[in-house]
């Protein structure tokens, strides 16, 4: 028996992930097999006619679980009723563009989308901010829906925290599957720390049978630069994997995770391990099915402490220029 159609928003439908993403969702890989679907489907005005496009393809995979597919430029439109925004679509950084440049011009795109979802989302609203750079637009659209709980705003993390799984299990030959605990903190950016300290294979710690010149020079280096190396070798950003990781991500969510495991994800911060309160950063958290746990009281010894000041900054940094360019109070 079907359950009640739940209303999904995907910014940056015309896009590369959204591609990707859009037909999974339609399919019942992210909400399940029991869960029909409406899209609502936002893009730039010169990017409708592709997204209607994409509309097309997606009807003609007679999709059951697909109800309706609505496209508009409006964002007061798409997140009417929206109880799980996948914000994808962001401005990408041009030539000659400084990082405060690219900061700037997403709060042009993510502050009018808050505002959006603060007013039209449904109650039970969840949020992946996926557009990069993903954990300040996060932070920038909850600084505008200020009568959404905090708990519902997350950054994607899944695609570093999945990198970090395959190359580990690659490095031990074992299935990703056997791999657990494993933490990536920080910023979806180059200063991230994939975390192997708590990593489990077979229910066993691993960083012991490690070289720890692999750790530092292979491991956190290969993770963290996983995304320009794609950019390099692809000529564009990674898509479907990124696609993959907004569902791992949001199924997740919804499902809880399994045994006594954990995952990483970019959640607004309460203070937990020294993080200041109020900025989207990643910390290994549970989910409960009805929102995330952070898992605290894991010990952070001096290299992992250094390395998570170090990408905590760079998102204060973050924080301090959206602020000082009047994008948040
Ligand atoms: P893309 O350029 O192919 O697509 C982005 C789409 O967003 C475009 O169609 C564009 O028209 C649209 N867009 C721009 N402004 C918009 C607005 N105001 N409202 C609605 N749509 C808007 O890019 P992509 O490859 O799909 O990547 C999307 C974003 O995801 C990029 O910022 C990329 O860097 C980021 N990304 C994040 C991760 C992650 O792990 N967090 C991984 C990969 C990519
Ligand atoms: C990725 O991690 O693959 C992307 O975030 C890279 C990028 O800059 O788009």
């Amino acid at each position: 028996m079907y359950r009640r159609p739940v209303t999904v928003t995907v910014t940056g439908a015309a896009g590369q992930i959204s591609y990707a993403l859009l037909f999974r969702i339609a399919s019942g890989d992210l909400l399940g097999p029991d869960t029909p679907v409406r899209l609502n489907l936002l893009e730039v005005p010169a990017a409708l006619a592709a997204t209607d496009g994409v509309a097309m393809e997606l009807e003609d995979c007679a999709f059951p679980l697909l109800r309706s597919v609505e496209i508009t430029d409006d964002p007061m439109v798409a997140f009417d009723g929206c109880s799980v925004g996948l914000l994808v679509g962001a401005r990408p950084r041009g030539k000659g563009m400084e990082r405060s440049d690219l900061l700037e011009a997403n709060g042009a795109i993510f502050g009018p989308q808050g505002a959006a979802i603060n007013t039209v989302a449904a109650d039970d609203v969840r949020l992946l901010v996926v557009g990069n750079p993903a954990n300040t637009n996060a932070l920038i659209t909850r600084a505008n829906a200020p009568d959404v709980p905090a708990d519902r705003f997350t950054s994607m993390m899944r695609l570093d925290h999945n990198r970090a799984v395959a190359r580990l299990a690659g490095h031990l030959g074992v299935g990703s599957g056997e791999v657990r605990r494993m933490a990536v903190w920080g910023n979806h950016s180059s200063t991230q720390y994939p975390d192997l300290t708590h990593a489990e294979v077979d229910g066993a710690g691993v960083v012991d049978r490690l070289d720890p010149t692999w750790v530092r020079k292979d491991f956190i280096p290969t993770v963290a630069g996983r995304g320009s190396a794609i950019i390099d070798a692809r000529g564009a950003s990674s898509a479907a994997s990124a696609a993959n990781a907004a569902v791992d991500q949001v199924r997740e969510w919804y499902d809880g995770t399994e045994g006594d495991d954990w995952t990483s994800a970019g959640i607004v911060s309460d203070g937990a391990y020294g993080i200041p309160e109020g900025l989207v950063c990643s910390v290994p958290v549970r989910a409960t099915g009805v929102g995330y746990d952070v898992v605290r009281d894991l010990d952070v010894d001096p290299f992992s402490r250094e390395r998570i000041e170090a990408t905590v900054a760079e998102l204060v940094a973050e924080r301090d220029a959206v602020r000082a360019a009047g994008l948040i109070r």
